[in-house]
């Protein structure tokens, strides 16, 4: 479709706000004309950020029956939500409520809209999509949705294509097994949080949990072959700071850990670093990221990573930059519906947020 670039972000949460932003800063770089961003609901407590949203060039869009709230609170509504629907070309979903939005909203403005992409949660909105993992499926025309799969999903896909599929592939892999220890909240939010450790079910029968679920998604996106043999848990920990990963991938070509170590520094989708707490990590990303954070998918504390005397078996630990590498591949998925054939050169604005070491 031709006209005008508009891009409409539905949510101003956790992922949504630092999108918004991001949009906005590098909106010139990025080639985007006009930044939207849908509210729901008016609330005096979400007022500053709004404005400062506001400030830094982005318009809002709520429901017609919402318009009055936000009236009464001082902030201007540029266009309902179905003039916004009308104008964007991309829409990126930033709820928990992304299928909900699809069948209330966005189905019946697949006619004026390109793409649709919403988050982690939204199992079944499109096909998943990691920047650095399965670009190459992305499908001109034909994805009109993309679900941008979990920070958990980002971080086991990239320990999988690096540690587990190297340069062999989908044989190589024979199987992994992912614990995920999750912060138990966002420094964002004030609900949910855990007082102690809070083991997870495994709801999942093939699976166990969602994160192995999703990567096994993601990776079938580039064919059959890649049938991944994939298992994860998962728990909460007391901490609002970052989730670690533990990982054990059983590969049949023997490596060595240098080898391991050579593929992890030559990718920049990977930091690696000296630092062993959650905190550390997690003040590097609040001094020298965006908006606090960085945008690799994964962050490696090398002098975890083990691997058996046979080179076959391969075991660490790592930290997932959580909202990071989601907002990557939503700025990525936002681009390549924009600019198909240019995305990933555009998208190298974002450089000085991907750190080779933190
Ligand atoms: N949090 C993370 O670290 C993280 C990382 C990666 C991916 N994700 C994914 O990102 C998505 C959003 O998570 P989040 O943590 O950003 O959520 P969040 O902080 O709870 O924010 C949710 C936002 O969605 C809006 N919203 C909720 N339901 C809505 C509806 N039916 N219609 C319109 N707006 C609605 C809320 O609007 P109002 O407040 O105005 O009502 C709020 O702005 C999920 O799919 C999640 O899995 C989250």
């Amino acid at each position: 479709m031709l006209g005008s670039k508009t891009v409409l972000v539905v949510g101003t949460g956790t992922i949504g706000e630092p999108l918004i932003g991001l949009l906005c800063n590098f909106k010139a770089q990025l080639g985007i004309d006009e930044v939207l961003f849908h509210k729901r609901t008016p609330l005096l407590t979400d007022r500053s950020k709004v404005q400062n949203l506001l400030r830094r060039g982005a318009r809002l869009v709520t429901d017609k029956d919402r318009v009055e709230g936000f009236e009464k609170m001082g902030l201007k509504i540029e266009h309902t939500t179905e003039e916004a629907l009308e104008m964007a070309r991309v829409v990126v979903d930033c709820t928990p409520s992304g299928n909900a939005m699809k069948e209330r909203w966005y189905q019946k403005y697949e006619e004026s809209t390109d793409l649709f992409i919403a988050q982690g949660s939204e199992f079944g909105f499109g096909k998943q999509y990691a920047r650095g993992i399965n670009d190459e499926v992305l499908e001109l025309g034909k994805d009109k949705y993309l679900q941008v799969v979990s920070c958990n999903t980002h971080n086991l896909s990239t320990l999988i294509k690096i540690f587990g599929l190297g340069n062999e592939g989908p044989q190589n892999l024979r199987e992994g097994r992912f614990l995920c220890m999750r912060r138990t909240n966002d420094i964002s939010q004030d609900n949910n949080y855990v007082p102690s450790p809070q083991v997870g079910t495994h709801s999942d029968e093939k699976f166990g949990t969602h994160h192995a679920r999703d990567a096994w998604h993601l990776y079938n996106t580039k064919g059959p072959e890649y049938d991944l043999n994939l298992f994860s848990s998962s728990m909460k920990l007391n901490t609002q700071l970052m989730h670690v990963i533990q990982y054990n991938l059983k590969v049949e070509k023997p490596t060595t850990r240098d080898e391991l170590i050579a593929r992890v520094e030559a990718d920049d989708r990977i930091a690696t670093t000296f630092k062993t707490t959650a905190n550390a990590v997690f003040s590097f990303g609040r001094d020298h990221g965006f908006c606090g954070r960085i945008l690799n998918q994964s962050v490696i504390p090398l002098d975890t990573l083990h691997v058996s005397a046979d080179g076959r078996d391969i075991t660490g630990f790592c930290f997932t930059p959580q909202d990071g590498n989601s907002l990557l591949s939503s700025v990525a998925a936002t681009v390549w519906g924009l600019y198909p054939e240019t995305y990933d050169k555009i998208v190298q604005c974002l450089k000085p947020y991907f750190f080779s070491e933190v």
